[in-house]
């Protein structure tokens, strides 16, 4: 339980980037290249996972929440901070609740 915990309560000032990653417009398509690119070698092109990642496509996630851990990590996956643009992280968001994950429709926050 912890180690789920440990990038949230490190990041307190991270919610100002997840603020400006939502405020986007995010493209599907251009999302799906960095799904390719970044995401697939652990979570498989459909998002149902692998030895290495999860299944993504069985829990609802808000934007948010999606924001938070792609870019600062979750458990055992690194974060993409450094790795993605606030756009390319708006764009995967945009992709992954088009096709991956279910929207959170009660949390849902765009
Ligand atoms: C090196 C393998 C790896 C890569 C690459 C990777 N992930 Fe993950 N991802 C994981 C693992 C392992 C977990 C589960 C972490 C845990 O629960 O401890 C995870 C968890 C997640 C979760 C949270 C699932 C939940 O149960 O809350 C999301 C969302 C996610 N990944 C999205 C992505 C996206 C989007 C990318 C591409 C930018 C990506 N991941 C790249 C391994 C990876």
């Amino acid at each position: 339980m912890s180690v789920r915990l440990f990038p949230l309560l490190l990041c307190v000032g991270c919610a100002d980037r997840v603020e400006r990653v939502l405020a986007k417009d995010g493209d599907p398509s251009a999302g799906a290249a960095v799904w390719d690119e970044h995401c697939v070698e652990c979570h498989a092109s459909d998002g149902t996972g692998t030895d290495d990642g999860p299944d993504l496509t069985d829990e609802p996630e808000s934007s948010a929440k999606l924001a938070d851990k792609i870019l600062y990590g979750w458990g055992e996956m690194e974060g993409f901070s450094e790795a993605l643009s606030n756009q390319e992280v708006a764009d995967l968001i945009a992709y992954l609740e088009d096709t991956v994950v279910p929207p959170a429709s009660s949390t849902q926050d765009r």
